[in-house]
């Protein structure tokens, strides 16, 4: 039975908690300060600790240096209206969730249910994964979400716009289930050429074909006992996805050259940023596929959707560049307004990489006018094409390219990502229209902006 240490000096809302508790079958111990959780830490070790915000003494966050280490209790917080800030803090600091008073007891069903008592040590998630950051309603049932499948052995689905932070999600469920000792292996089906993706994923023996001079073993043996990471998987050739299907029902598979099966033992986390039902509308992803792949649907929400996370991505990103650079720059409050109320189309990435410019061109404060004028003016571009009815399908694809192509300075990857289609088929496409000459234009045209400036240690977005 789950042993729960109530932190709360609201004595009306610590007795609405209590109730709630007893309802889950949770024993609790009750105090009002910092001073008391101390003592009562002493006496009895809970499993969780909920804990107010702001106590008479303190905040709830201090506890986390009274239970630091192997065996300490997961810690959420309590406020009525957290702030950016606080909940900046609280997730950096290692709090495990924000609940809002009064406590919803769904909510709190969820947050109970996400974590078996156990101690830290063997808690998977101290395996290293970047954190989800984000403290919105969206973003906080994703996390309910991530807690509940990824101790299963569920294969998972991410489905969300370019830059939400799929692959990071992946990580965070390997990084919570039990295979987290052992390999996650991302693979991008976009990337790999049709001609070796086969024999990347299941392997080759030495000599099974021109260049094969030595045996080769593919994704699915590297990540035996981990988590296999198909990324882009609708761009995936068909014939391979129903090898790949053969595998996932079979539990085998053999290295092309081979007749041995070997058997597998990898969880399979699939990714798209496209609608899986027009693919298989398009015959480009198999319908079987699609149905063994999608056992646990998660939809990514796009950063617009999250209201205020913006504002703790933002300063979260800059806090980064400034640890990076031993620098303490900062964002002015009229910049975060104007961060929120763009609508960011390439998502947690165009906003990461938009801090970077910002920080990179500004000195002691980030530029207010360089970040109220950069999203606006995207913004303004990304919205207005106008498409008359009556143009073909055809024709839309070419002035939706060639749109997105300017939006991004002529960045192919870029412009690719927000299209959500692999920078091969980008080029396929600009190869049909015959009409590169127009890409290499719009490239030439953005050329003010520096090309190359890159920051030690950073994946430059904008600006490369
Ligand atoms: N909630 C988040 N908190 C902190 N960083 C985030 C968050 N979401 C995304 N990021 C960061 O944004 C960037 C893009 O994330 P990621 O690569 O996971 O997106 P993606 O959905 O896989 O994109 P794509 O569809 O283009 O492959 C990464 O640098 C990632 O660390
Ligand atoms: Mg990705």
């Amino acid at each position: 039975m789950p042993h729960v240490l109530i932190v709360d000096a609201d004595a009306q809302s610590s007795g609405a908690l209590r109730t709630l508790l007893a309802d889950e079958s949770c024993t609790c111990a009750v105090v009002a300060t910092l001073r008391q959780a101390a003592t009562q830490l002493a006496l009895q070790q809970p499993d969780w600790i909920l804990a107010a915000h702001d106590l008479p003494d303190g905040s709830g966050l201090d506890l986390l240096e009274a239970v630091d280490g192997d065996e300490a209790p997961a810690l959420a917080l309590m406020a009525d209206r957290p702030t950016a800030e606080q909940a900046i803090d609280a997730f950096r600091r290692g709090a495990l969730d924000y609940l809002i008073r009064p406590i919803d007891a769904r909510r709190l069903r969820q947050l109970l249910a996400s974590r078996k008592p156990r101690s830290r040590s063997d808690a998977p998630r101290s395996a290293a994964a970047p954190q989800l950051l984000g403290a919105s309603p969206v973003m906080q049932t994703l996390r309910d979400h991530i807690d509940r499948v990824a101790p299963t052995e569920a294969s998972v689905l991410l489905l969300g716009e370019s830059g939400t932070g799929k692959e990071l999600v992946a990580q965070n469920i390997h990084a919570r289930s039990p295979r987290h000792r052992q390999p996650f292996l991302p693979v991008n089906c976009g990337a790999i050429s049709p001609q070796l993706i086969e024999s990347e994923i299941f392997g080759h023996e030495r000599g099974s074909f021109t260049g094969a001079d030595r045996q080769h073993k593919g994704y699915f043996e590297r990540a035996s006992g981990g988590t296999l990471f198909l990324d882009e998987v609708i761009e995936m050739p068909i014939e391979l996805q129903v090898k790949l299907l053969r595998v996932l029902e079979t539990g085998a598979f053999m290295r092309i050259g081979s007749n041995q099966e070997l058997g597998t033992d990898v969880r399979i986390i699939a990714a798209t940023n496209r609608d899986p039902e027009a693919a298989i509308a398009e015959g480009r992803l198999r319908l079987d596929l699609y149905h063994r792949l999608n056992v646990f649907p998660l939809r990514i929400p796009a950063l617009r959707e999250r209201g205020h996370d913006i504002d703790i991505l933002a300063r979260h990103f800059l806090d980064e560049f400034n640890a990076a650079h031993g620098t303490a720059k900062q964002i002015p409050p009229s910049a975060l307004v104007a961060l929120c109320n763009y609508h960011w189309p390439g998502n947690v990435r165009e906003l990461r990489n938009f801090m970077q410019r910002a920080y990179i061109l500004s000195d002691q404060v980030l530029d207010t006018p360089t970040l109220e004028a950069g999203p606006a003016r995207c913004s303004a571009m990304a919205l207005t094409l106008a498409i008359p009815v009556g143009t073909s399908l055809a024709d839309v694809d070419r002035k939706l390219i060639f749109a997105t192509l300017e939006l991004c300075g002529g960045v192919k990857k870029r412009a690719a990502d927000l299209l959500g289609i692999s920078l091969k088929t980008l080029y396929n496409r600009l190869e049909e229209y015959g009409n590169d000459d127009r890409a290499a234009a719009i490239a030439a045209r953005h050329q003010g902006v520096p090309a190359s400036i890159v920051v030690p240690g950073y994946e430059s977005g904008l600006l490369n």
